[in-house]
């Protein structure tokens, strides 16, 4: 795996690719590397031939008081993992890299619609650091598909949109969630997990399950039944940040005749904040 810290050498190194006639699969991150994240560089291999992962992580994307300077960073052990799956291509860029006229200053990338709710409405200005540093990857790297987590649901939608509206030529591929084989869903932040909470963590994927199988049954109370799953998480001693019962597309709240349902939570643990969703599509 070839190691790239400029734009411009990656640049030049891609530019090879593209003119042998590989096509390019992308995958970016922000480190501290697990399962899911090599899932991820399998499925760009299955549908190109050179992958290209980057670690960054985006201070753009961080609010004030949020974990960006105690977010994991394990360059080395990432790297071990990347070359271990045959990664081809490896970027990690500085920030100074990557923000060259500071952040105050950078041009920004913002898709209006689906990124003031949920996760949008307790982290304002969020999506707009992770479409602005997306839009900026993707013209780095150009890619011709990139493959993003479905952990981060409303990311993917806020990504799809972003690249529906502005024409970007690049095919966007979804991963599915991989959990422990409790049903917790992996995530860098996991490590902030103390080992008291550890069991009962996966209340959250419990309560969106309950919700599904609740929904599966014929309820279509979703005011209830998400009131209902934020007292269970609560009752295990979590804060909750939201329940939403969404529609998969708008992700606007779901009518009582939507068929393409997502139900999303949120919920804090001592030292992280912990998302998951689950899909069901009635017949
Ligand atoms: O999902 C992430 O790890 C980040 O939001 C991303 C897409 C790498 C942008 O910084």
């Amino acid at each position: 795996m070839q190691v790239f810290h400029h734009i411009q050498s990656l640049r030049e190194a891609l530019q090879q690719e593209r003119r042998a006639g590989k096509r390019i699969g992308f995958v970016p991150t922000m480190g501290n590397l697990h399962d899911a994240h090599i899932e991820l560089v399998r499925i760009a291999q299955r549908h190109c031939d050179v992958v290209v992962t980057s670690i960054f992580v985006n201070p753009l994307q961080f609010g004030l008081n949020e974990d960006w300077d105690k977010y994991p960073r394990t360059l080395a052990a990432d790297t071990a993992r990347l070359e271990a799956a045959h990664c081809d291509y490896l970027f990690c860029p500085s920030d100074k890299e990557i923000y060259p006229n500071g952040m105050v200053e950078q041009t920004r990338v913002i898709v209006p619609t689906m990124t003031d709710v949920l996760c949008g409405a307790s982290r304002p200005g969020h999506f707009e650091g992770v479409t602005t540093v997306v839009a900026k990857l993707f013209n780095i790297v150009q890619p011709d598909a990139a493959v993003f987590g479905t952990k981060d649901f409303q990311q993917l939608a806020v990504i799809r949109r972003m690249v529906e509206d502005l024409c970007m030529p690049v095919r966007i591929i979804p991963g599915d969630i991989v959990r422990e084989p409790d049903g917790l869903a992996m995530s860098s932040r996991n490590v902030f997990i103390t080992s008291d909470e550890r069991p009962r963590v996966v209340q959250l994927n419990r309560s969106l399950n309950w919700i599904k199988e609740r929904i599966v049954a014929g309820e279509t109370n979703f005011i209830v039944l998400a009131d209902a799953a934020r007292k269970q998480i609560e009752d295990a001693g979590f804060r909750v940040d939201y329940i939403s019962i969404c529609n998969s597309h708008t992700l606007e709240l779901a009518a009582h005749d939507d068929r393409d349902i997502t139900i999303l939570g949120a919920m804090y643990t001592s030292g992280a904040r912990l998302i998951d969703n689950v899909s069901v599509v009635l017949g």
